[in-house]
């Protein structure tokens, strides 16, 4: 499977035209972009949620067979993260290169720069990737939690499935709060932006099956301030990959994104 080719054909060319302004202009606003219906606020009270076209029908497809190709063989497999035990880790498969880390780069930080400024939407320089799956008999839904992410993409892959929305609270949860939910539907083939920080589940299904990606998005000038898990000054151990994103300037070599904090 070759997805570059699918995720750019599948851009509508208004997202497209809008990520290269982007670029060029500073100055163009979220409330610009909603005008134009190049993405949606999904909730007046504007928990900076965002709806948008990501993928066609058909590379949606084309996806989730290859992921079910790859569950299906002998191969090694981790689990997405310590809360869903159904999924594939995109790296596992060799997508990070070729398929994630353009995306990001390409067509997603131009978004986020402008609709997440202030938590390091402009400089999101690493990512952790995965499919999640969720259906009868296996997992069906997923509680209350916060990413570890700056900025997080969820895009519904498919199946064909009933019920399932996502539910967001307040940021980060005070621990005496009351929390104050709303509920945010998945509609096929379109992604959600939200902070990665915000408080956030999924309600269980009540039929078929359903397939998300799950894109979170790093920024290191951000995390290496404070971790945003353990929500202290982050005590670094080297790591494989883009490790958590965290990065540390060594003399006379350039920062590298391979650190994960060993406080939590
Ligand atoms: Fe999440």
């Amino acid at each position: 499977m070759h997805p570059l080719p699918y995720v750019y054909a599948s851009l509508p060319v208004g997202i497209k035209i809008q990520c290269s302004r982007c670029f060029r202009f500073a100055g163009i606003t979220t409330t610009w972009l909603q005008k134009r219906g190049r993405i949606r606020s999904c909730h007046p009270r504007d928990k900076r949620i965002y709806r948008l076209p990501v993928f066609t029908e058909k590379f949606c497809q084309a996806f989730i067979e290859e992921l079910e190709n790859f569950e299906q063989s002998e191969m090694p497999k981790g689990r997405p993260n310590s809360m869903n035990n159904y999924g594939v880790l995109l790296n596992e498969l060799g997508l990070d290169e070729g398929f994630i880390t353009p995306l990001r780069e390409k067509y997603l930080q131009p978004l986020t720069a402008l609709l997440y400024p202030d938590c390091g939407g402009g400089c999101l320089d690493s990512h952790k990737a995965f499919v999640v799956k969720y259906a009868l008999r296996e997992d069906l839904d997923l509680s209350s939690h916060y990413d570890n992410a700056e900025v997080t993409l969820n895009v519904s892959l498919g199946k064909e499935f009933t019920e399932g929305s996502l539910y967001f609270a307040e940021f980060r949860q005070e621990p005496n709060a009351i929390p104050k939910y709303i509920e945010v539907e998945h509609v096929p083939f379109y992604g959600l932006l939200h902070q990665g920080g915000q408080m956030h589940g999924a309600l269980p299904i009540a039929s078929g099956e359903r397939w998300n990606l799950i894109i979170w998005m790093r920024s290191s000038a951000i995390r290496n301030q404070r971790c945003p898990m353990c929500n202290r000054e982050p005590e670094l151990v080297e790591a494989e990959g883009f490790g958590e994103g965290f990065t540390r300037s060594r003399e006379h070599r350039p920062p590298q994104t391979v650190d994960v904090c060993s406080l939590h």
